[in-house]
């Protein structure tokens, strides 16, 4: 599996790329996105620990250029959750379930110089074929809607309709729709993100090779 840049690979995270993951976090997270939200050293150490088959870093040449932090967590986490931190119950990643059904996407992101290039897809890839692989239901996530800081006039669920519809363009939530995922619906105080007005919209891609889903 090739991403489109060139040279650029897709890796598991290991300790040597984890200053680079923070450096990385600035950039694809900048202001008015708080900096406290930004992952450190040790949660990603924790990640390492609890879950390595789950983190991914895109390399050009020795240097971070994306990331890709993933947690697995229960059914019913998966449908009771309101918000990221129940999703995973912390950045410690405390509700990490290894018999888990889904894999729920905490974070990605790519460096802005290297974007468009399908290198997000590659991350996407990753995931996709992780949830085939383990035989789980589905990949979850719940995306940030940076751009409706552009439509406030508008209300949440109008505006993430207008996205999925394709009369609108969210700089995040468009690309994640064009990956194959499913929205689920706004997520209201989802986390603290003013210009998603701290909504997210839920996502989810369920594995078409699972036999709850193919014995419908
Ligand atoms: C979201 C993100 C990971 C996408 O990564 P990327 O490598 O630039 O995306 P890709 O090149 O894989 O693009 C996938 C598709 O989305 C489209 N797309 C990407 N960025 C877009 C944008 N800003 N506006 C409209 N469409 C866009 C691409 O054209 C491509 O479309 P296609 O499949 O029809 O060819 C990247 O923009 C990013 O790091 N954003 C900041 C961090 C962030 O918000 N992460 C998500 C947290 S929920």
């Amino acid at each position: 599996m090739e991403a489109s840049y060139p040279g650029v690979r897709i890796s598991p995270m290991g300790e040597e790329h984890l200053d680079g993951v923070v450096e990385l976090q600035k950039l694809v997270f900048p202001p008015p996105f708080s900096d406290e939200l930004h992952w450190d050293v040790e949660y990603l150490q924790i990640h390492l620990d609890v879950f390595p088959e789950g983190q991914w870093v895109a390399l050009d040449g020795n240097s971070v250029i994306g990331s890709c932090s993933n947690c697995r967590t229960s059914e019913e986490r998966w449908k009771s959750h309101r918000n990221w931190w129940e999703a995973v119950d912390g950045p410690s990643i405390q509700g990490f379930d290894p018999n888990g059904s889904t894999l729920y996407g905490m974070d990605i992101g790519v460096h802005p110089k290297y974007r468009q290039q399908g290198i997000g897809r590659l991350f996407y890839e990753r995931r996709f074929l992780y949830v085939e692989e383990q035989a789980m239901t589905r990949f979850g996530t719940a995306c940030r809607i940076p751009d409706y800081s552009h439509h406030r006039g508008l209300s949440l669920e109008a505006y993430v309709e207008g996205v999925v519809e394709e009369r609108l363009t969210d700089r995040t939530l468009t690309p994640l729709l064009r990956y194959g995922l499913t929205c689920l619906g706004v997520k209201r105080d989802y986390l603290p993100d003013p210009e998603s007005d701290d909504a997210a919209a839920g996502l989810e891609w369920l594995n078409p090779f699972d036999v709850k889903v193919l014995g419908q």
